[in-house]
């Protein structure tokens, strides 16, 4: 398909890696390729949407930011996926968290999405869509997890439309269900993900509680932050 794309402005294939991670925030994506990449080059400032391409131990990774929401996450990891042959997409970002034993400062990893959006219904499916995670994906990060001596929670998050919500209790029937945290964007990717046969996950650190109203200081994120980036960048 002809790129550039309406989003991203990279004029050539092979640019982009196989391999991206996403943080919501386009800066984020500049502080990862800054700090944790080499021979970097910038192939995306489209909207001040950074993105990057550099090598991780060698191996080459890309690194965008997605936006906020299902609507900004689903247009870029579209256009990745099917303009730029992305094939394995990491969502990496915070959520909030729903359960009294997910604490501020964890590392989580959404192997199911449940939603309150409407995006899967361009499928037409005759029903309601589980997005989950890619196990490929999902495994190995476990795996070098594990190797790092990093404590994971592995469960369902949910990605809501909505940050400021009328009923102010609404999270509480999801708690109910067991999901673990709340975050706007990884439904779409992993639907994206799914109905192109390519690979998704979304991991992320908890900056703040429903359930305690606690929340995380800027240096305590930024600490976290770098546990759940060793995960992500061993995905390449
Ligand atoms: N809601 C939605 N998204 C979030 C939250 C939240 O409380 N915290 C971090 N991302």
């Amino acid at each position: 398909m002809a790129i550039p794309t309406p989003h991203i402005g990279c004029t050539e294939q092979g640019i982009i890696a196989e391999t991206v991670l996403l943080p919501g925030d386009p800066l984020r994506a500049k502080y990862i390729a800054d700090n944790f990449l080499e021979d970097v080059v910038q192939f995306n400032t489209v909207r001040n949407m950074f993105g990057y391409t550099g090598t991780y131990k060698g191996k080459k990774i890309s690194v965008m930011g997605s936006g906020m929401g299902i609507p900004s996450i689903g247009i870029y990891s579209y256009e990745l996926i099917h303009f730029y042959g992305v094939k394995n997409l990491i969502r990496i970002g915070s959520c909030g968290s729903l359960q009294e034993d997910v604490k501020i400062r964890d590392v989580i990893i959404g192997m199911g999405a449940c939603t309150n959006s409407n995006y899967a219904s361009q499928y037409n499916l005759l029903g309601t869509y589980a997005p989950i995670a890619s196990y490929q994906l999902l495994s190995k990060a476990v795996k070098v997890a594990a190797e790092k001596e990093i404590d994971v929670k592995v469960g369902n998050i949910l990605s809501s439309d909505i940050f400021y919500d009328a009923d102010a209790d609404s999270w509480k029937k999801w708690a109910k269900m067991g999901v673990m945290g709340v975050e706007m964007e990884a439904a779409a990717l992993y639907m994206n993900a799914a109905y192109a046969g390519v690979n998704a996950l979304c991991i992320l650190t908890v900056s703040d509680s429903l359930v305690t109203h606690e929340v995380t200081t800027a240096e305590e994120r930024q600490n976290t932050f770098t546990k759940m980036m060793e995960i992500a960048l061993e995905l390449a």
